[in-house]
């Protein structure tokens, strides 16, 4: 079977519509994880992602009467615009079915390579079956995302530019798997020619289809699939492409969503690309290759498969990339609601970068804040932190590994205080610089009682910091001559209807 296999990847018919993709060097990686790390820039395909190949070689095999009457596949992400492409490039008329749910840019990439998008159901399963019934209505030819083997000889031309591409020493390729296409080809074409490289699929931690089937010895159905890489939220691995791989393949590793950010930002340092959650993943699982073997001076190279992602889900990857890197902490710790509890909360953090702030006057014993702190990767200096706030006779709470805390908490600690009391609002600009916000309260009158504070450090040159102050009576008028003292840019909030409705 591997020589048919590898046979059907060397006929396979891509480079009408495909690239011949670079490998880029990773000179931060490499020199940060010392191994040389190459990625492979499936992200600068036509479509922005490899699946172009499988589709358009599963085309070219069909016959003029297929080709004649069109093709349709059920699918809302990569493999949508690859048939598409490759569909319109052989005058094919093209179905996609999409639930209806699709974001409409998805739906605007796929018309505009000419094909016929379909919204219907609710879900993946209610479009799937829709295309099903149309199939038979019309006599489409279905053409799988996955689970055909010429589908299958299609994406193993990656692995045939990365052999040709670098010839020498490589170590170990690792591959992202949704349904199992990809790594599949590419197994089955590097264990024929090279079998000393490794190849090791990569997989996010909540749609580990492969490593359930890998671990039962047979193809396992999930319960549930997490889509935050949506690219590879599969159920089941595909029949073929386990029956060709399964016996190849190196090992499976699996990463978090944290992990999976981290690499985008990785990748972007290090090509300046922006890649889809996806298209990272091959780079989380080879870093944590390297972390759990300790493997050093070797060649491995990742896929980055794909760059079709909304421009509005970066703010989100970029939230939780320093988390991936377990370079921020976040704690909750509770002190003193009393002037000067504040200053001296930082003081015991010493010189350590705070990278978010959330607090909010509650009562009039204990303040709950919300506090995100700049670590050192590995979890030991995370330690580190927590026993010298312990130590120091604090009560902290360790939310790092906390989704609730991560995705909600953190937008809406705050809110209104529980009892009514005066407080100045105001909005600070300063340099983002260590010491900066240590600088700032040790400037502030020792019995102003902070009441309020947010702060979220942005990777901007200014930090931008949201006060609420207790200012006693005869001091209220004098609150923009001590704020002037500062030296910071501020602008007074108190009237700011944003301000009223939701924390006064
Ligand atoms: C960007 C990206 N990466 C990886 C994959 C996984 O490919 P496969 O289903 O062949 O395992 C997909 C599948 O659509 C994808 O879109």
């Amino acid at each position: 079977m591997l020589e048919a296999t590898v046979k059907k990847i060397l006929q396979s018919r891509v480079y009408e519509a495909a690239w011949e993709t670079p490998m880029s060097p990773a000179p931060f990686l490499s020199r940060r994880f010392d191994n040389q790390i190459l990625i492979k820039r499936e992200d600068l395909q036509p479509v922005y992602s490899f699946k172009i190949r499988g589709a358009y070689n599963k085309m070219a095999q069909l016959s003029e009467e297929q080709k004649a009457k069109g093709v349709i596949a059920a699918s809302a992400g990569n493999h949508a615009q690859g048939l598409a492409m490759a569909a319109k490039l052989m005058g094919v008329k093209a179905v996609i079915v999409m639930p209806r749910i699709t974001p409409d840019i998805k739906v605007a990439a796929v018309r505009a390579r000419g094909a016929k998008v379909i919204l219907k159901g609710d879900a993946f399963a209610e479009a799937s079956e829709h295309a099903q019934q149309l199939i038979k209505e019309h006599g489409y030819t279905y053409i799988p995302p996955f689970d055909d083997i010429d589908v299958v000889a299609g994406q193993g031309t990656v692995a045939m530019e990365i052999l040709r591409q670098h010839s020498g020493p490589l170590d170990a390729i690792f591959v992202p798997v949704g349904g199992g296409g990809l790594i599949a080809g590419v197994a089955a074409y590097v264990k024929y020619l090279r079998p000393d490289i490794k190849v090791i699929g990569v997989e996010a931690e909540d749609s580990a289809c492969l490593k359930a089937a890998m671990e039962a010895g047979e193809r396992v159905v999930l319960d549930q699939v997490g889509v935050f890489a949506e690219g590879v939220a599969v159920a089941q691995i595909g029949e073929i492409p386990f029956s060709i791989m399964r016996d190849l393949i190196d090992g499976v590793i699996t990463v978090t969503t944290d992990e999976i950010c981290a690499a985008v930002k990785d990748i972007f340092e290090d090509t300046r690309a922006v890649s889809e959650t996806s298209g990272a993943l091959s780079l989380a699982g080879l870093k944590k290759y390297v972390q759990q073997t300790g493997v050093k001076g070797q060649t491995l190279v990742c896929i980055n498969s794909g760059a079709n992602t909304n421009f509005d889900r970066l703010q989100h990857i970029a939230e939780r990339t320093e988390l991936g890197e377990q370079r921020e902490a976040i704690l909750a710790v509770t002190i003193a609601e009393k002037p000067g509890s504040f200053k001296k909360f930082c003081r015991t953090l010493g010189k350590r970068m705070v990278t978010e702030f959330s607090y909010r006057y509650a009562d009039t014993d204990d303040a709950h804040i919300f506090v995100g702190i700049q670590v050192k990767p590995g979890g030991e200096d995370r330690q580190a932190v927590l026993t010298k706030l312990r130590e120091a006779d604090y009560d902290v709470e360790d939310l790092t590994d906390n989704e609730l805390a991560k995705l909600h908490i953190r937008h809406l600690a705050g809110g209104r205080p529980c009892e009514e009391f005066t407080e100045e609002l105001y909005r600070f600009e300063f340099p983002e610089r260590p010491g900066a916000l240590m600088n700032f309260l040790t400037r502030l009158p020792h019995n102003w009682n902070i009441s309020l504070f947010h702060y979220r450090n942005h990777g901007a040159a200014y930090g931008r910091v949201l006060v609420g102050m207790q200012v006693p009576n005869g001091d209220r008028v004098h609150v923009e001559d001590y704020l002037d003292t500062i030296g910071y840019r501020y602008w007074k909030e108190s009237d700011n209807p944003a301000y009223r409705l939701f924390m006064a």
